[in-house]
Parts: C-alpha cells; structure tokens; sequence
C-alpha cells in the first residue's frame, strides 16, 4: 500500500505538458493509440505519466472479499490494470453507502467491433455483483464534431450501437442509455451540470490536456464538459432524483484525459471525484502498436461479421508470433507476447487452466500458429453469432425503454 498515497494524487491536468507529446514512442490520447514497440504501450509508465495507481492482488483481494465473488477474468489478467478511487468504492460500499457505473461510447460506425465489448463486459459484471444503476452515454455530438459525419448520420448510429451495447445483456431494470443529442435537450439538470463544469476548465486547460489550438472548432473545445457530466448523478433526475451519489467509471486508459479534468472540477462544485477502472488497449489484427479501429475494416473484427468472415481475417490476417517454418517453430517455439491470436485468447478465453496450456504449447512450439488460430476462431464464432442472436431480438420497443430516462 505504500506507493498508493501519493499514486492517488492525480497529475494536475492543468499546466502539465500535453499527454500526446512523448518521449519514448507511444501516443495516448482519446483520438491517437500507437506504439513503436510489437508488445504494444508501455502501460507502467502510461500510470506513471497519468498518475493513477496499479490494481494489484490486494485490490483484487478486496474486491473478492467485498463482493464474495472471483474477480472477472478482465480484473485478474490485468487487462483492467489501472484505477483511481477504487478503494474508496469498495470502502464505501462496505459501509452501505451506494454508487453508480459511468460508460460510453462514440458512434463513429453502425457496427461494435470486439474491443468495444471490453468496458462493457466489466461493466455488465460489476453491475451483477454490486447490483447497481448503469449510465451509458453515446456520444454522437463528439462524434458530429470530429469526424466527417453529419448530426442525423451521427444520431442514427448512435441507435444502432445502442442495440450492440443492449445485446451484451445489460439490466433493463438497472440501465439507462442516452444519446446526447437526445438527451442534452431535455434534461435542464444536464444542461446546469455542464455549465457548472465549463465554467471551471479555461482553454489554457483543455488545451493542454486535449491539445486543441487556435484552429480547433468551438465545439470540442467544449466537448469536454459534456463528457465530464454524467459524473455528476445529479444530470439523472429520473435514476436519482436529486440525489449525490459516487461515479465509477469503466473505460479504455485513452479516455483518461476526460475525467483527470473531471476529478480536477468535481470538489469545486461540490461533488465527489469519480472512481476509475482503466483497461489496456484491444490490439489491432496487424499487432499490438495501435488498437483495433472500426474504421480500418482489415484491422478489424466486427460483432456483425460472419463465421467466414471472422474466420478469413483471423488467418489473413492476425499477426504471428510463430516462426517462419514449421521445423524453426517446433524447435524455437512461438512468442506469445506479439502474438495476436494469443493475445485476443486472453480477453476472450475465460478458462484459466485452457488458456495457461495453450501459452505453454504454444511457447514450446509444440502448437503451430495455424493451430493457436482454429482455437481463436472456436472460441470467438460462437460469441459472435450469439451477439448477433440476442441482438437481431432487441426490438424498437426494448430499445426505447432502455432509452427513456427512469427510475432504475
Ligand atoms: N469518448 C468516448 C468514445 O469516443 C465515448 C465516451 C463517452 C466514454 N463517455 C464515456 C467512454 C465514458 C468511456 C467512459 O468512444
């Protein structure tokens, strides 16, 4: 616990040096992930840098006491392996007192692919074990102002993901997903919230966290207030009705920026910080130097995709850790660490022991890298056609009621 006190104290976002101007080769902010290196970000540094601490085995520890229940296996191969305020969450809810789950999602495509099903798996857990209320904001609006879609593009696929996010197999009953270009419009409290936090943040500020310039639109400079504001339970006034309750916050270590400014406003305007759980990237098919983008479509697999579709980019092109022939593999042995069939096994294999003897085989050369593929393909076909079963059954009326501010 040592390290934990001063890890705690979060980097000041203000008059710290822009996150996307390193030193060593990676670039990590909400729009850029790329590495130099084949193992992907250095993610020891990246808490280093951003100032958060490490979820380690007394964390996870807790977590199992607190909750009675093994920790995902997300938690305990440290694809989330980072936090803020995750002690105080789990302190908190010892003592009775409640929080709430703060996710989101940028509508850039009509389809999800396999890294947005990270956060969302941990928070389809979390809810389950500590039986609490999720929010899930989409963010068409950010989506509107960065890329070249336009405001009724953005709302659409904002409703598509929505059905996505729904077939994961979230609580009717504990969930409420907003579009913002909905929702901003009809909920004054929102509205307030962002305004209380842009008045807090100057463009120096943003600038600096977000590296806006002179050039940049108006829109994202403000952006940020709006994705800070479903921190504050009082934007829900259907789910809390006016009460202040903690936010913990699954996401990617990109969106980090975000809520270091968040955290920063949060006790100006009398509010506690948020709590965060980071999750490390989910590779690209070429390899860990960039994650999986929807919109490189051959870097990419899509919940939409067919079995043969899946199939053909998994042996197409999933970079390899295997050597060059079969006699150099048998005796070298594979490398697990690049490999990305290997590596997508790990977010998506749930069976420890399994996932323990294929890293041995494969390592030993006595499984080929064709081999390691067919399990991948095994092991991801069933998710990706059940996704699309539960998802092909979420009607226009199911998806409204998810989408209708409630008590939860
Ligand atoms: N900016 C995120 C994206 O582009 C979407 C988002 C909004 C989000 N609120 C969030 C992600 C909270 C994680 C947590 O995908």
């Amino acid at each position: 616990m040592s390290g934990e006190i001063t890890n705690n104290i979060d980097k000041l976002s203000i008059d710290k040096k822009p996150d996307f101007f390193d030193d060593d080769g990676d670039v990590v902010d909400p729009w850029t992930v790329t590495s130099k290196s084949d193992t992907g970000v250095d993610y020891d540094k990246l808490m280093k840098k951003f100032g958060s601490s490490k979820i380690d085995v007394e964390l996870l520890t807790r977590f199992e006491k607190v909750t009675g229940k093994p920790v995902h296996h997300l938690l305990k191969r440290g694809i989330f392996f980072s936090h803020r305020d995750m002690n105080l969450i789990l302190n908190n809810y010892e003592a009775g007192k409640p929080f709430y789950l703060y996710t989101g999602r940028g509508p850039s495509s009509s389809s999800m692919h396999l890294g947005h099903l990270i956060p969302f798996q941990l928070c389809k857990w979390l809810q389950e074990v500590f039986d609490v209320p999720l929010v899930i904001q989409l963010t068409d609006d950010e989506k509107t102002l960065w890329k070249d879609i336009t405001i009724e593009e953005a709302h659409k696929m904002a409703y598509e993901n929505a059905k996505d996010i729904i077939a994961i197999g979230f609580d009717i009953k504990k969930t409420f997903i907003f579009s913002d270009l909905d929702y901003i419009g009809q909920c004054p409290e929102f509205y307030r919230n962002m305004i209380r936090i842009q008045k807090c943040v100057t463009f120096n500020q943003v600038k600096g966290i977000f590296g806006f310039d002179d050039s940049s639109v108006i829109g994202k400079i403000a952006f940020p207030a709006v994705q800070a504001t479903p921190a504050l339970s009082t934007s829900f006034p259907a789910i809390f009705n006016g009460q202040k309750i903690q936010c913990l916050i699954p996401c990617a270590i990109d969106q980090d920026p975000y809520f270091r400014m968040t955290r920063d406003v949060c006790p100006r305007i009398g509010f506690q910080k948020p709590a965060l759980l980071h999750s490390k990237f989910f590779p690209a098919l070429q390899g860990a130097q960039t994650k999986m983008s929807a919109s490189e479509a051959n870097s990419t697999i899509f919940c939409c995709d067919t079995p043969k579709q899946l199939k053909n980019k998994i042996n197409k092109h999933a970079f390899s850790g295997g050597q060059a022939t079969v006699e150099d593999h048998r005796r070298i042995g594979g490398n697990c660490d690049v490999d990305i069939a290997y590596q997508y096994l790990r977010f998506f294999l749930e069976d420890d022991d399994k996932l323990e003897q294929i890293r041995k085989d494969y390592s030993s050369g006595a499984l080929l890298t064709g081999e390691l593929k067919k399990i991948l393909i095994d092991v991801l076909t069933p998710i990706i056609v059940q996704h699309q079963e539960r998802r092909s059954k979420v009607t226009d009326d199911i998806l409204k009621q998810f989408m209708t501010p409630r008590k939860l």
